[in-house]
């Protein structure tokens, strides 16, 4: 059994939000957030949905792909910023892509959210014997980001990104692995947005229990209107578990990291990626990066960077790829995938 990347898609929504601007807002500067983010620029929702954008990369990624969208067998869709819980953003997909043969469903892991959903998705083409699906990392970030806070409102952007990958079982090729983690006592260092029970039945408007909480992520969960993070806390998490990934999903696939043709991170910070190449011995050409006009998108900072390689004409049929996540949770993993357009 053999799976490969087909087509892919993204989309970045109207508003091009600069350095210079978010100067004008809080107490930065172009300087610092280059030289500790790698960010100029990144784009940002005028209004337009989470569902929008997941719709439009969808129906770029099934162009690409050169498919039939009846052809789709399964649809998910990974995000932390959806409009509606129900329908999930995923119905929403199906129903007007056309993809009327696909089971459709949401998961959220985060930012490692596109990298849970492909191996999701290769597990359930396998199970369930099916041969397309479609995978969609999408946020709007910026309708949970804090605009007054320095720290974090530099660092996110708003996009979509789908990649459809194909499952055959006539070949023999074993040509994907997947190696996923989730450590919940680190929770408390990436925290958003709650949804408690406001019910006429609680007595206590937004209380939370404490049986089950440690007593800082109460104080976070009942103050979560944005995105909190501790910047530092993370930097050390992220670099640590990206290149435990790396190295894992390239064990468990037997092939060397020279033989990788492309490694291609969650765009989170340009110096957790270069840190990460240090370590690994690699040079820095060996991972993609667009951060710089992208931003954190979350969910689809990967898939948006596929697209990105995919229109820059980098990728041959039969190159091997390592996409690797980490963020809230926390969660992080790597799959190891191969691209392939043409069969
Ligand atoms: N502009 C100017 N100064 C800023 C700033 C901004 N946007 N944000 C923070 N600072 C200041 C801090 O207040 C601090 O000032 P002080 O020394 O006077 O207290 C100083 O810069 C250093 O702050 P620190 O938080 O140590 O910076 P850092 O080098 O760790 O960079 C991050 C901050 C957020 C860029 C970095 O920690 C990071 O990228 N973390 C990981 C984030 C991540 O990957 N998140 C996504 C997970 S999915």
């Amino acid at each position: 059994m053999s799976i490969y990347i087909r087509g892919t898609g993204s989309f970045q929504p109207g508003i091009k939000l600069t350095n210079k601007d978010l100067e004008k807002m809080v107490d930065t500067n172009d300087q610092w957030i280059v030289e500790r983010t790698g960010i100029k620029s990144r784009n940002i929702s005028d209004g337009i949905t989470t569902v929008e954008m997941a719709l439009e990369a969808g129906k770029r990624c099934i162009k690409d792909a050169g498919i039939n969208p009846e052809e789709v067998d399964l649809i998910i869709v990974s995000s932390v910023s959806t409009e509606m819980i129900t329908p999930t953003c995923s119905s929403f997909i199906q129903h007007k892509l056309g993809c009327k043969n696909a089971i459709a469903f949401d998961i959220n892991a985060a930012c490692t959210g596109f990298v849970y959903g492909v191996a999701n998705a290769r597990a359930m083409l396998k199970t369930m014997n099916m041969r397309y699906a479609i995978i969609i990392g999408v946020d709007t970030l910026s309708k949970i980001t804090d605009y007054d806070d320095r720290s974090t409102c530099v660092l996110f952007g708003d996009g979509a990104g789908a990649v459809l990958i194909e499952y055959s079982n006539e070949e023999s090729k074993d040509n994907f692995h997947a190696y996923l983690r989730s450590d919940g006592s680190l929770a408390r260092y990436l925290t958003g947005v709650n949804r408690l029970n406001e019910s006429p039945f609680v007595d206590r408007k937004n209380s939370v229990d404490k049986e089950y909480l440690d007593e800082d992520m109460e104080e976070l969960i009942n103050n979560s209107k944005y995105l909190y993070m501790d910047g530092r806390e993370v930097f050390k998490f992220a670099t640590k578990k990206i290149i435990e990934a790396i190295k894992t999903v390239s064990e468990m696939s037997n092939t060397s990291l020279d033989e990788v043709k492309y490694i291609v991170p969650h765009q989170a910070n340009s110096r957790i990626i270069e840190y990460s190449a240090r370590k690994l011995g690699l040079p820095m050409d060996r991972f993609f990066v667009n951060i710089d006009t992208m931003g954190n998108t979350s969910s689809a900072s990967i898939p948006m960077a596929l697209d990105d390689m995919n229109k820059q004409g980098l990728m041959s049929d039969g190159d091997k790829l390592i996409l690797t996540g980490f963020g809230g949770g926390m969660t992080w993993g790597a799959v190891f995938v191969e691209w392939s357009k043409h069969k």
